[in-house]
């Protein structure tokens, strides 16, 4: 594959990023990986929203389906949602076409199915983009820690939520005028119920746990609980006693047993991920052999996103890292999922 031709289904926030990011270092992209990747085809329903980012009008369609059935070699999803979004996915590798996605709903949901699906046509799915915006990592579970049992994955993972505390704790400000502001600055979900109900990092801990413990847990495994009930004199309280309230991703392995949560939680200033502020990510990883490893950088926006999607692109294109997860081939099936009663 020396030229390899990727289509972009949805050229919303992050697809638009993706679309800039290849036609901007497209040749840098190429000198590293040896492969041309070029853009082939961009899917969206608006037509001239695309033709603004300078995409060459005789590439642009204005259905993903066009681009699942057309000879690109990669398709990326972007297009968010369980629904269409997995029918795309689906019928891309059924159609023998590699994907790349950033939807953390539709892995975190039907990820068994559609790794399945991708084995069965030796395709891969990447989708670092799903989980941290630009930090590698799922990457760094899948290849960097391989040699390890995960015993601890405590994260912050939801830029919206981190951003909306930050700004209650720093500058004082009401829940709500906090949101507008993430929303204003493109962070937060076309329906921010998903990153202030602790959702959206239900769904991203699943997939973190998945990969660390080889089998896939689902966002119904995930005990949840958001921050919509948090208040200024929360927030005031947990400081004057030294500690910061945080949204915290919690997965535990102990004993064959995994327990996988989302809450927020009081963590002492003196904690390495109470200074992880704004729409920063951090997630700290523990394995058996290595120890503690930390992972720290933009978890939301357009260009941070962008950048791991085009990373999972350059590496489909360079046949470089496992096409699938190492851990998920094994499905470790006897380990439990403990009930928060049990926590
Ligand atoms: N809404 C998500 C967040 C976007 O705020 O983290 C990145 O997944």
């Amino acid at each position: 594959m020396d030229l390899v031709k990727v289509g972009v289904v949805g050229c919303g926030t992050v697809g638009s990023g993706v679309v800039e990011i290849l036609l901007k270092n497209g040749d840098l992209i190429e000198k590293r990986t040896g492969k041309k990747i070029e853009l082939s085809l961009v899917a969206d329903r608006n037509v001239e929203k695309v033709k603004k980012l300078d995409v060459p009008e005789n590439i642009i369609v204005d259905d993903g389906f066009k681009v699942v059935d057309s000879d690109v070699d990669v398709v990326v999803e972007l297009i968010g949602g369980v629904t269409v979004a997995k029918e795309i996915v689906l019928k891309s590798l059924k159609n023998g076409k590699h994907v790349v996605s950033a939807n953390k709903a539709l892995f975190a949901s039907y990820g068994k199915e559609l790794f399945e699906e991708a084995k069965r046509n030796g395709v891969s799915i990447r989708f670092e983009a799903s989980v941290g915006g630009g930090i590698p990592v799922i990457k760094a579970l899948n290849e960097g820690l391989v040699a390890n049992r995960i015993e601890k994955i405590l994260g912050i993972i939801n830029g919206t939520a981190n951003f909306i505390l930050t700004k209650m704790t720093e500058n004082l400000l009401p829940f709500k005028a906090a949101l507008q502001i993430a929303k204003d600055r493109g962070y937060a979900e076309a329906d921010p119920s998903f990153d202030i109900n602790g959702i959206d990092a239900a769904h991203k801990i699943a997939i973190l746990s998945s990969i660390a413990c080889g089998r896939w847990i689902t966002v119904d495994d995930v005990y949840v609980k958001g921050i919509r009930d948090i208040t200024p004199f929360d927030i005031e309280f947990a400081n004057e006693f030294g500690y910061r309230i945080k949204l915290l991703a919690v997965a535990k392995f102990e004993n064959g047993t995994i327990e996988v949560r989302v809450h927020p939680a009081f963590l002492p200033k003196s904690h390495i991920l109470s200074s992880v502020d704004g729409v920063f990510n951090a997630c700290l990883i523990e394995g058996d052999f290595v120890g503690p490893t930390l992972y720290y950088g933009m978890g939301a926006g357009k260009e941070p996103t962008a950048s791991a999607v085009v990373a999972d692109i350059a590496d489909i294109a360079s046949s470089r890292g496992s096409s699938v997860p190492a851990q998920l081939l094994y499905q470790e099936s006897q380990i439990f999922i403990k009930n928060p009663e049990d926590f």
